[in-house]
């Protein structure tokens, strides 16, 4: 008799744990679709404004690809945008390009990201006089025009320091020279572009790969410091989008033009601070995810000889 009672008991028991954790894979699975649709089908409808964040937008490789695009949709949305990259004479046809189209104010400044922390006085004393709302951390290079082995790439001595110093160096000093004036504000945006080549370890990018990861996490913990004061701290990871970093590949339902890219991406502030930037990257990152756990961390990983 009492073996009965136990069994029932226990059977009740496990159908409710089980009915519990039914729910709960159910209401997480629901809470990200919705957080899905809402960053990247409503907000196509239900936008930021992103005049709140005050008058002007700094933005960082600025005369081509994504950071080019963000330049000019942000100057749509009603910003007046500053441009840093390398070649005056291509800042100065992006600064013209923008004025004309949408009659918004420009500053250009000429700097090179690989030159170091030597670059940023000069840069602070540009930026001294404006208000700042939006920063938008885009310069970013590769090491190789190829997958290349870590000891073959060329003038290692060098352009170790280079990519190290654009890619990383650029993020956290530009970011020291907007975020007091920012937090002061009580307002303030700051957009970092990392890569989805920083979802995983990327063998024969282990250089690149490694840069944007530190970008996902310094983005990702700056969010969490200074959101409660006002400011947000935006990672964007995009897959593959046309530029010249990607040899200008054909733009496709897996591939996006660099201003489609960025339109959609901006259309995701306030609604998600660590995104892919546009629904068909966000897919691709949620196929690539699943691929790796039924495959399983360490099958994949030995795919590309990670481990042995
Ligand atoms: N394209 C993609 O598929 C993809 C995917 C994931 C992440 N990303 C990231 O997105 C960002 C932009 O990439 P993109 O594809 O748009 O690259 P891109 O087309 O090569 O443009 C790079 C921009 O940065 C400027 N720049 C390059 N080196 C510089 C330096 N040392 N100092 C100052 N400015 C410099 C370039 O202008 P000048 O030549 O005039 O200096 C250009 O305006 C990068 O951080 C990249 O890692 C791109």
């Amino acid at each position: 008799m009492d073996t009965v009672f136990n069994s029932s008991l226990l059977l009740h028991g496990l159908v409710v744990i089980g009915g519990f954790t039914v729910l709960f894979y159910l209401f997480k699975f629901s809470w990200k679709c919705w957080c899905g649709f809402r960053a990247y089908v409503l907000s196509e409808y239900w936008q930021t404004d992103l005049r709140t964040y005050g008058q002007w937008a700094v933005v960082t490789g600025a005369t081509s690809g994504i950071g080019r695009a963000y330049a000019n949709e942000l100057a749509r949305r009603g910003l007046d945008i500053v441009l840093v990259s390398r070649s005056e004479e291509k800042l100065h046809a992006v600064a013209m390009e923008i004025e004309r189209s949408y009659g918004r104010q420009t500053r250009v400044i000429q700097t090179d990201f690989t030159v170091g922390h030597a670059i940023y006085p000069a840069i602070a004393e540009k930026l001294d006089d404006l208000d700042i709302g939006i920063l938008v951390n885009n310069v970013g290079m590769n090491y190789a025009g190829m997958l290349v082995y870590f000891m073959d790439i060329a003038n290692p001595e060098q352009r170790i320091t280079e990519v190290i110093n654009c890619n990383i160096l650029s993020v956290t000093q530009m970011t020291r020279l907007v975020l007091p004036r920012m937090v002061e504000r009580g307002k303030g945006l700051i957009i970092n572009i990392s890569s989805e080549a920083a979802s995983e370890p990327q063998p024969m990018l282990s250089l690149y790969s490694a840069t944007k990861i530190f970008v996902t996490y310094f983005s990702r913990c700056l969010n969490s410091e200074y959101s409660p004061r006002g400011v947000t701290v935006q990672c964007v990871a995009p897959f593959v989008v046309s530029t010249n970093m990607t040899y200008n590949v054909a733009v496709s339902a897996f591939v996006k033009s660099a201003p489609d890219f960025a339109r959609e991406a901006l259309n995701t502030v306030g609604h998600s601070s660590f995104t892919s930037g546009c629904l068909s990257h966000a897919l691709q990152v949620r196929t690539y995810a699943n691929m790796h756990s039924s495959l399983g961390g360490s099958q994949w990983d030995s795919v590309f000889s990670l481990r042995n």
